[in-house]
């Protein structure tokens, strides 16, 4: 088999068969594809799409190119959950603890933060003493017993995925639907949990622009997801606004520990809450309409903010900043950004909130970058609210002085402010499981 062939029947809008996938990807993976010719079928593959088909079979080849967790050795069902990512997105620190607050396992592997978008792992880390990286017997131990772990990407999984996904980010072919489906599902298949729970961002500071390029992304990916015996739903939620109040990591965690105690911004909350009441209703819990209840009475008890503090305290890191989330250590630049007019916020330019975030230290321009955990911004206003002239946009939290004029240019420019008040959006767009589409 010659991958030129495999290219020109892609490019002329062929299908690729089960061994011309198969072969695709384990050679290049073993690098006997060299990259321009990836490249070209990457191309290829952007302009004609993929059939279902192809993009299940492609999937598996990725998922199986390393290692498959087993998490057999975890009692019950495993539930895991993704995000495609985004700004201020701390919903995993909110709904872990919270589904295991109500007794269904959650094993997960995170990601870290690259460009506009956050990682968890990056967040835990702004917990002093926090592991992120730990054995696989103590992984499972500390599920077993606290009921969640959190931790980066372990040994060698989907090694395709992270060949194919530098090239993608190289070679303008991120933006494709079977491709961004087959990435995720192949590392949320291989990292082991029994049912999938998607959050498929939307608007301007996520992948998809709009909802429904994230809906057919979604659909994608659950039938993946199904087709591989993993119970699988997607919700699409919203990402033209950063989420919450906070962006950065220690700040986030902090917003994290007040959504715990019940005292988290309005879409943070009903996000988290529409998230886990969907992990619980995977694993089977109840009705989705009980296993919200369960969530909400998770967090109104604090055993979901408990559940947060066992998790912390069995990873080793300091459990005194979720106790008090006043004990991270305080940037030491607090610089206030204020409107240079009335009016109400009509729209926010998310990614560009998160570039504003990554300028002030909070996130990684590259891969070697090094992050300050207490910088970040605390937006005052957001979408739909009143602004009078002089008043506080957000706060832009930094220890680089240097970095605080570009970071407030960008930050400013970001928000748009117009003299009618917008029309009201939802945080929660669709919720998708196999041949079923609700909209919110
Ligand atoms: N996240 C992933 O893991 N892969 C993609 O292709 C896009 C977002």
């Amino acid at each position: 088999m010659r991958m030129y062939d495999l290219i020109m029947k892609k490019r002329n809008g062929g299908q690729l068969t089960k061994e011309e996938l198969t072969f695709m990807v384990e050679e290049y993976t073993l690098g006997n594809i060299p990259d321009y010719q990836m490249s070209a079928m990457l191309m290829a593959i952007y302009f004609e799409g993929m059939s279902d088909e192809e993009t299940a079979i492609l999937t598996d080849c990725m998922a199986h190119s390393g290692d498959m967790v087993d998490l057999s050795a975890i009692e019950g069902i495993k539930v895991d959950k993704h995000s495609t990512g985004g700004v201020g997105d701390k919903t995993t620190l909110i709904i872990t603890p919270i589904v295991a607050a109500c007794g269904v396992k959650v094993a997960k592997m995170s990601g870290r933060g690259l460009g506009h978008t956050g990682g968890t792992v990056d967040k835990l880390e702004s917990i002093k003493g926090f592991k992120t990286s730990i054995p696989e017997e103590e992984f499972f131990r500390i599920v077993n017993k606290v009921g969640v772990s959190v931790i980066g990407q372990t040994g060698n999984l989907t090694p395709a995925d992270k060949k194919l996904y530098a090239l993608r980010d190289v070679t303008a072919t991120v933006e494709s639907i079977p491709l961004i489906a087959a990435s995720i599902m192949s590392k949320k298949l291989a990292a082991g949990s029994d049912c999938i729970l998607l959050d498929v961002k939307t608007g301007s500071g996520a992948f998809m622009k709009t909802v429904e390029d994230s809906i057919a992304l979604a659909k994608k990916m659950v039938a993946i997801g199904e087709h591989n015996n993993r119970r699988t739903v997607a919700m699409i939620t919203d990402m033209d606004s950063p989420l919450g109040n906070y962006i950065g990591n220690a700040l986030e965690v902090k917003e994290a520990v007040m959504t715990l105690r019940g005292e988290g911004p309005a879409d943070l909350t009903e996000v988290c809450i529409e998230l886990a009441a969907n992990m619980l209703y995977l694993a089977k819990n109840g009705t989705l309409e009980e296993c919200k209840q369960q969530a909400e009475e998770a967090i109104q008890s604090g055993k979901a903010l408990n559940k947060l503090i066992e998790l912390v305290e069995a990873q080793g890191g300091d459990i005194s900043v979720i106790e008090n989330p006043d004990n991270f250590e305080q940037a030491t630049i607090a610089h206030e950004v204020v409107a240079k007019e009335d009016g109400f916020v009509n729209h926010i330019n998310t990614e560009q909130v998160g570039i504003a975030s990554m300028i002030l230290g909070a996130g990684r321009e590259t891969k070697e970058s090094i992050i300050d955990y207490s910088a970040g911004i605390d937006m005052k206003k957001k979408y739909g609210d009143k602004v009078v002239k002089g008043d506080v946009l957000g706060i832009l939290y930094t220890n680089k002085g240097e970095s605080v004029k570009n970071a407030e240019l960008v930050f400013e420019k970001a928000y748009t402010i117009a003299e009618e008040k917008p029309e009201c959006k939802p945080h929660i767009y669709a919720r998708i499981e196999l041949d079923k589409i609700e909209r919110y």
